[in-house]
């Protein structure tokens, strides 16, 4: 006894083309029944959840040739040009010079880096103190990625050796790419279902305005929901985890009571160093270690009467034993701007009462704001990174202020092992730097700087009580939340996608 199958319309058109024998792609599917290739996926996952049909899955890689890769293929590789320019110099017999060569080969701007670090390994030859010699015997008609590069580009199925894709694709003349590939065979059921013929089921899959104003929404069919079925990944833009968790300290702090502070990136060394009773001759202060703005050069406002308590301070200390630096100091250097290499430049501006006027104890404050240090890349360094800067203004603080604090900061982001180390900072005085535990490493991470500061800072600005502080890295504290252990993973060209993609930042 044959009944007549109802289904809507793309399953019914899937089931109708599918066969029982000749499993039968999405894609293909997709152009016999003029159904995009989500719809035709969707409605066999439908039918194979009434068991009409069988879907299998295989992944499927393909090879791609790069833009670069294809301007080599027309144009030649940078270390073939180099060579054929050092066989036509006569480095075949003996050593010449560089310079002569590459100017004869026409490589240009980045082509010569290509073509200096693949040359000697692929075995033209030699180059050794600014001399090139071309080896007679090396042949680049021959040569394995240019013959490789050719064949992808005619075939990107062709086969061949692993070693060279994988060079190919470290020169980033190669790209691999996944995707998963679908087909759909007909089951038992299924025959059945088609032998005793599918009657097409005009169902709904969207509630539209007009449904809705002319009532047909009460007649029609709607399509059902398949919450199982495996949908495509889209992925759209979202939050990047360093911003996220940003947000997160803000809230955190706000919610110890702390307030946010604001201010310029690039500011007078006089708020970056000289208020913190930063020598002026202090290694810090060198031009290499700053950097330094050529336009303007200079901040003209300074406050006239905090600039010369500051100078007191440097020259002849504070307090009756008061000492200083006796050391030079001049109002030209603290008037010069560079790019903050700390936030501690707004922990000057707001206790000095010139952004906000005088601070009457107790006042907290804080900010996670970015600074910008010319330091030497590496995993856990960078030219810049966002410090969570700090303060504390109250009569009577300890250091069991100072660590109680960061324990209930820390503990919030499921951190409960930081450690102290004492420290020199010639503005604090205890000085602490703080570590904690990297989660799969467990290396001790830096991952701050704090203390009391000295009377010989907080005077000149007109502060009277105690004042505790730090600056910690956001990056560090992202680091010991996420496991990663290199700070390139969440930064430029080299991030890992997938941990930005995936990882939540959880309150
Ligand atoms: N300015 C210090 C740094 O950048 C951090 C710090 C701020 C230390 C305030 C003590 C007090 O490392």
């Amino acid at each position: 006894m044959n009944k007549q199958m109802k289904l809507p319309q793309a399953q019914a058109a899937v089931i109708q083309t599918a066969s029982a024998d000749e499993p039968a792609s999405i894609d293909a599917l997709a152009d016999a029944t003029d159904h995009p290739p989500e719809t035709v996926t969707g409605a066999a996952f439908e039918l194979e959840a009434n068991g009409l049909v069988a879907v299998t899955e295989r992944v499927e890689q393909t090879l791609s040739v790069t833009a670069e890769g294809e301007t080599y293929v027309t144009d030649e590789l940078p270390e073939v040009r180099l060579y054929r320019a050092a066989l036509e110099a006569g480095a075949d017999t003996e050593g010449v010079s560089m310079g002569q060569v590459i100017g004869a080969s026409g490589l240009e701007g980045p082509e010569v880096d290509i073509a200096l670090s693949n040359y000697a390994r692929k075995g033209y030859g030699i180059i050794d103190s600014g001399e090139i010699t071309a080896d007679p015997d090396a042949d680049p008609d021959s040569d394995g990625e240019a013959t490789a590069l050719a064949a992808l580009v005619e075939d990107s199925a062709a086969d061949l050796e692993t070693d060279i894709l994988e060079s190919l694709e470290r020169r980033g003349l190669l790209e691999r790419s996944e995707r998963t590939v679908r087909t759909v065979t007909l089951t038992e059921d299924g025959v059945t279902a088609v032998m005793g013929g599918i009657e097409t089921a005009e169902t709904v899959g969207q509630l539209t305005p007009e449904l809705l104003t002319s009532g047909e929404w009460r007649d029609v069919e709607f399509a059902e929901y398949n919450v199982d079925a495996d949908a495509e990944r889209r992925e759209g833009g979202r939050v990047h985890i360093l911003r996220q968790t940003a947000e997160r300290v803000k809230d955190t702090l706000v919610g110890m009571g702390f307030q946010e502070m604001d201010g310029p990136h690039a500011d007078a060394d006089f708020w970056i160093n000289d208020c913190l009773f930063m020598p002026q001759d202090h290694p810090a202060r060198t031009h290499w270690d700053r950097f330094a703005l050529e336009n303007p050069t200079h901040i003209d406002d300074l406050p006239a009467d905090l600039v010369e308590r500051v100078e007191r301070a440097h020259r002849e200390g504070v307090g009756e034993d008061g000492e200083g630096y006796r050391s030079p100091w001049s109002e030209e250097f603290a008037r010069a701007i560079a790019l903050r290499g700390h936030t501690t430049s707004l922990s000057a501006r707001y206790l000095s009462g010139h952004e906000i006027g005088e601070l009457e104890p107790p006042q907290r404050y804080f900010s996670v704001e970015k600074v910008y240090r010319n330091d030497t890349l590496d995993p856990t360094h960078l030219l810049e990174f966002f410090q969570i800067e700090g303060w504390v203004m109250a009569e009577d603080l300890s250091v069991r202020d100072l660590m109680g604090t960061f324990e209930e900061f820390y503990a919030q982001f499921g951190i409960t092992d930081i450690e102290f180390k004492p420290h020199y900072n010639p503005y604090t005085e205890p000085s602490f730097e703080l570590f904690g535990t990297h989660p799969t490493t467990g290396e001790l991470v830096e991952i701050g700087n704090s203390g009391i500061f000295r009377p010989e800072m907080l005077e000149p600005l007109g502060v009277d009580c105690d004042v505790m502080a730090w600056g910690l890295a956001l990056e560090r504290l992202l680091m010991l939340m996420y496991g990663f252990e290199d700070i390139r993973d969440i930064h430029g060209t080299l991030c890992d996608l997938q941990l930005l993609r995936e990882t939540e930042v959880t309150y």
